[in-house]
């Protein structure tokens, strides 16, 4: 057991199984008191079930640590109140939130319900907003506290048939970079982490060729646990890192760019349509951004 979260009060979302557990466990194995908050959803976020959260609270208590198990939605302005309310009334105080429960609903883009893109956003986009707000007015009040929120690259870099999942995924990144800056007066930090870990979530995926059975074959050798560390790390008071997207895959924690200018080009009176396809494409073009996926990017096996 390590100390660094020692009298911390941590909240975890959707800590009912995959990376949420595993931080959840790491957090209590640093020291901290958790609340295991999952409403024990499908993976499409249909129904509920209190006996992952608990489950998780009694491995916690089993290893000697500390956790309260809370199984409010994170989707709902109020209820996420109520997931911040259970560290307070528990254990007096809320030092930080991971943000990790979601759902999954892929389709493709042009086949996609009204429901199908309203339940992704409310889980991930929303549920980060909410919980993180809940929380904020205890960060403000007592100048401290940390935010990590899990993101995706199926957001930063690309997936197919994800449409939902991966717009809201850049919209917590977005989420967690004006946290930073809105917060950092009152010593909070936010940042995100884009997991690869073999959960239920990935198991989703599908394997009907040869190339998709050969990517879940490596996607399973990830385990959650290796992602926990550095969420916990991040929660930390030996951390002053803010504002910053990381990944983690197996053994390898990478550091991810952020949206800034790569070119630009200036015309003397202005841009006309012909002088935009004559001359700034093709200047441009060199440095354009190909429609890659994530197993584009990051061609290796998990080390
Ligand atoms: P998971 O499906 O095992 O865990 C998600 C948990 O969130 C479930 O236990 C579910 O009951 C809970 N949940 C769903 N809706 C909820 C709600 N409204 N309120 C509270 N809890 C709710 O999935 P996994 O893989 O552990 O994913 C955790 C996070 O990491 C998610 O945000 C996911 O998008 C993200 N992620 C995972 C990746 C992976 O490789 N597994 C890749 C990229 C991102």
């Amino acid at each position: 057991m390590g100390s660094s979260l020692r009298e911390k009060v941590v909240v975890v979302t959707g800590a009912g199984g995959g990376l949420g557990r595993a931080v959840a466990l790491r957090m209590a194995a640093e020291g901290a008191s958790v609340v295991v908050n999952d409403v024990g959803a499908a993976l499409d976020g249909s129904g509920s079930d209190a006996g992952p959260a608990q489950s998780v609270v009694t491995e916690i208590e089993a290893a000697g640590g500390t956790a309260v198990a809370n199984t409010d939605s994170v989707a709902g302005w109020d209820s996420a109140r109520s997931i911040v309310a259970t560290a307070v009334d528990t254990f007096g105080r809320i030092d930080a939130v991971v943000n990790n429960a979601g759902i999954v609903r892929d389709r493709m883009f042009f086949t996609m319900t009204e429901q199908e893109w309203r339940s992704v956003i409310d889980v991930h986009l929303h549920g980060s907003f909410f919980v993180s707000r809940a929380a904020s007015e205890h960060f403000k009040a007592q100048r401290s506290g940390a935010y990590v929120h899990m993101t995706s690259t199926s957001g930063l870099i690309g997936n197919i048939g994800q449409a939902n999942y991966a717009a809201a995924k850049l919209g917590i990144v977005g989420l967690s970079r004006i946290i930073a800056g809105d917060m950092e007066r009152y010593g909070v930090r936010s940042n995100c982490i884009a997991p690869f870990a073999w959960s239920r979530m990935t198991a989703s995926i599908p394997t009907d060729t040869p190339e998709q059975k050969d990517r879940v074959e490596k996607l399973k050798r990830m385990e959650p646990e290796k992602v926990a560390p550095l969420a916990a790390y991040l929660v930390s008071p030996v951390s002053d890192v803010t504002g910053q997207i990381f990944s983690v895959r197996a053994n390898e924690v990478y550091l991810m760019s952020q949206h800034r200018p790569v070119r630009t080009m200036h015309r003397d009176g202005g841009w006309d349509v012909e002088a935009i396809a004559d001359d700034l494409i093709p200047a441009l073009r060199p440095s354009f951004t190909p429609l890659q996926v994530t197993t584009d990017v990051v061609s290796w096996d998990p080390v």
